[in-house]
């Protein structure tokens, strides 16, 4: 749980982020099986190439989290899941246990961060796409649960190893996750999942697409370059990668090689607070907002003047171009900001490098480049899209 409990820094965010944003994820009504997420997954669907891997649509909600229709039960009721490679047990609250659940006969209790939930464990069916069913997959029925405003649960698709240490009285049961069931049952024929996430132009907005099983190249541009994940303790829990370096125009921000994560339930770019101080200092005027939103904040007088932030991962560079480094302003409200300041994406991890875990490289990043968390050969992969030079 200690493994778990320093993620999900999206949640901190959620609630971080200042009472509008908070407030606004709990006016958000999700009815199960929203209509534009269904329009949007029967057009996926009729698209889907003949492999077996399988897109459907996914939702940037409010800015900060991406959530998927998912369906549990049969027949399947639709909920939205926020889609977290950060954690790997889904579950659903509250009391959402459906007529085909079959009790395992236990507890379970998830620590993210802030949020956590508790419940009960079943087994049931999970439909991510018509034709694609797992069945006998143990999820949780949150009886209760805190930090989830907008949201009916989680779906996780980190790796098994998250999961010991989450049911009672079997603390050391590994949970098969949906994308091991999914394997297993043969519905998809390599562990691998594509997230091509896109900046949002509205409160919710279903801009996103994840493929099950493999990649999608109609989403990216290029090739797909790979990195190991890292053996490098504690990120090696994770989705984590090495990055090799990092620079703020001239200026050098991550100085070698560091271990860090990839992380689809975190909202922002976290860097280790050293790193992130070099980035603030080189950019005139800015602070840091610790008090509404959790954001640097960057005077207009520098805004003009702002340089590429590139990240070098797997002997690819990845550039963040100054637009993909700020918040829209009009999206300040939502964040429980100012209107009229200048907020950005580049934010401070909580401590310094040289901890093993230096960075987090959330949806932030993963909405200018596709990303690719291959299980099967134990990498993760990013590349161009449309909308990595804005
Ligand atoms: C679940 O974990 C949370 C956070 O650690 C704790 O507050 C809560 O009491 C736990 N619930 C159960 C039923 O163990
Ligand atoms: C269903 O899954 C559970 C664990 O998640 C496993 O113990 C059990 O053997 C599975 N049953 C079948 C029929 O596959
Ligand atoms: C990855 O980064 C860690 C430090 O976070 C370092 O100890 C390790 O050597 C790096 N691995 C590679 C392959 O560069
Ligand atoms: C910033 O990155 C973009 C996109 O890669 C590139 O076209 C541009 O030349 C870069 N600007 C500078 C000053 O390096």
């Amino acid at each position: 749980m200690a493994v778990i409990s320093l993620r999900t820094l999206a949640l901190v965010v959620l609630t971080a982020a200042g009472s509008s944003a908070a407030n606004a994820v709990t006016k958000l009504v999700l009815d199960p099986g929203a209509p534009d997420a269904d329009r949007a997954r029967a057009k996926l669907q009729k698209s889907r190439g003949s492999s077996d891997a399988t897109t459907i649509p996914a939702t940037n909600l409010a800015y900060v989290q991406y959530t998927a229709s998912i369906g549990v039960g049969s027949p399947a009721t639709y909920y939205n899941l926020i889609v977290d490679t950060g954690s790997s047990n889904t579950f659903v609250g509250t009391g959402k246990k459906t007529k085909t659940s079959i009790p395992t006969g236990q507890e379970v209790n998830v620590t993210y961060g802030t949020g956590y939930f508790s419940g009960y464990e079943y087994l049931d069916q999970v439909t991510i796409a018509s034709g694609f069913v797992i069945t006998n997959q143990s999820i949780g029925d949150a009886l209760e649960y805190a930090d989830f405003e907008g949201v009916d649960g989680i779906i996780g698709v980190g790796p098994i190893d998250f999961t010991p240490g989450t049911l009672y009285p079997d603390v050391n049961a590994e949970i098969p996750t949906v994308m091991n069931n999914a394997l297993e049952q043969g519905l998809i024929s390599t562990e691998v999942l594509g997230v091509s996430f896109a900046p949002a132009d509205s409160y919710s907005d279903t801009n996103s697409v994840l493929t099950f099983g493999g990649i999608d190249s109609s989403l990216y541009i290029g090739d797909i370059a790979y990195t190991p994940v890292t053996a490098t303790e504690p990120a090696g829990y994770y989705w984590d990668v090495n990055v090799t370096g990092a620079t703020y125009g001239a200026t050098t921000v991550i100085p070698g090689s560091y271990a860090g994560i990839v992380d689809t339930g975190t909202t922002l770019i976290y860097i280790a607070d050293n790193w992130y101080s070099t980035y603030q200092a080189s950019i005139p005027g800015a602070h840091y907002d610790s008090e509404d939103t959790g954001l640097i904040v960057i005077p207009e007088s520098s805004v003009a003047s702002l340089k590429n932030f590139t990240f070098q991962i797997g002997g690819a560079e990845y550039v963040l171009d100054p637009t993909a480094q700020l918040l829209p302003q009009d999206q300040n409200t939502a964040w429980g900001g100012k209107p009229g300041l200048q907020y950005g994406y580049i934010g401070p991890l909580g401590s310094n490098s040289g901890e093993g875990f230096d960075f987090i490289i959330g949806q932030k990043f993963m909405e200018r480049f596709y990303a690719v968390f291959d299980t099967a050969n134990e990498r993760v992969g990013f590349a161009y899209t449309a909308h990595t030079v804005t």
